[in-house]
């Protein structure tokens, strides 16, 4: 799979695209990421990405003319899946939108800054709008990343261990069990019993127990959901 990301910080970046599964994803070749400094695509001597909005508002815009060029340069490229704009009012993101972006081949992410990107880009090049949660980053940068993280650690072979994917946290729309290691005893704290069974079955009845009790305590919205 191939990730695009497009940005005026791309410093912001750098570090968690570039460390442990990630890293990993991309040297065995499961994954592509590529960061494209927004500026790189201006025309002027200050390489300027945004401008005051019409009709007088606070804030900054994202200039038209730099992201359009961005795009289209890539997108003759190659043929992108989805063009996804990182900002506040877009859809929720979660696991099940994570599984569908991870089955894609190419994708590329544009980091909302400032007060949002011209709408016109919005209107005729974007096809997903992603906000992480209900509350305002200083730009999507940090939405991208998780995007990436995200979507990259359930590519299949991405990680080492398959199983250990499919078994996360809400897929299923169920918190994982708990789970605990060595030692079985700590403190006076004990590891629940079952757990040092042996007995295979009795302990994977106790995790599906132990998720949805968990699930129906801490995020009933997730069974309602399902
Ligand atoms: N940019 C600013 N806030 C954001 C959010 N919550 N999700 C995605 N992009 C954002």
């Amino acid at each position: 799979m191939r990730i695009d990301i497009i940005t005026v910080v791309p410093e912001l970046l750098a570090s968690p695209l570039n460390e442990s599964i990630l890293k990993r994803a991309q040297e065995s070749g499961h994954a592509e990421i590529y960061v494209h400094n927004l500026r790189d695509y201006t025309d002027d001597k200050r390489r300027t990405v945004d401008d005051y909005p019409f009709g007088g508002e606070a804030g900054m815009v994202m200039k038209i003319e730099p992201v359009y060029r961005c795009i289209e340069k890539l997108k003759s490229e190659r043929d992108y899946d989805e063009i996804i704009f990182t900002s506040p009012d877009g859809i929720t993101y979660n696991q099940h939108e994570a599984n569908r972006l991870s089955l894609m081949k190419n994708i590329i992410i544009l980091c909302g800054h400032y007060k949002g990107v011209d709408y016109r880009i919005r209107e005729h090049l974007i096809t997903r709008e992603i906000s992480i949660g209900d509350y305002v980053l200083t730009g999507g940068e940090l939405a991208a990343c998780v995007i990436a993280d995200s979507v990259v650690r359930i590519i299949p072979g991405a990680i080492g261990d398959e199983a250990s994917a499919l078994t996360d946290c809400f897929q299923d729309n169920l918190l994982a069990p708990p789970v605990y290691t060595r030692p079985a005893e700590f403190n006076g704290w004990r590891v629940p019993e079952v757990l040092l069974s042996g007995n295979f079955a009795e302990i994977e009845r106790w995790q599906e127990e132990q998720a949805f009790e968990r699930t129906q305590t801490l995020r009933p919205d997730l069974i309602a959901d399902k």
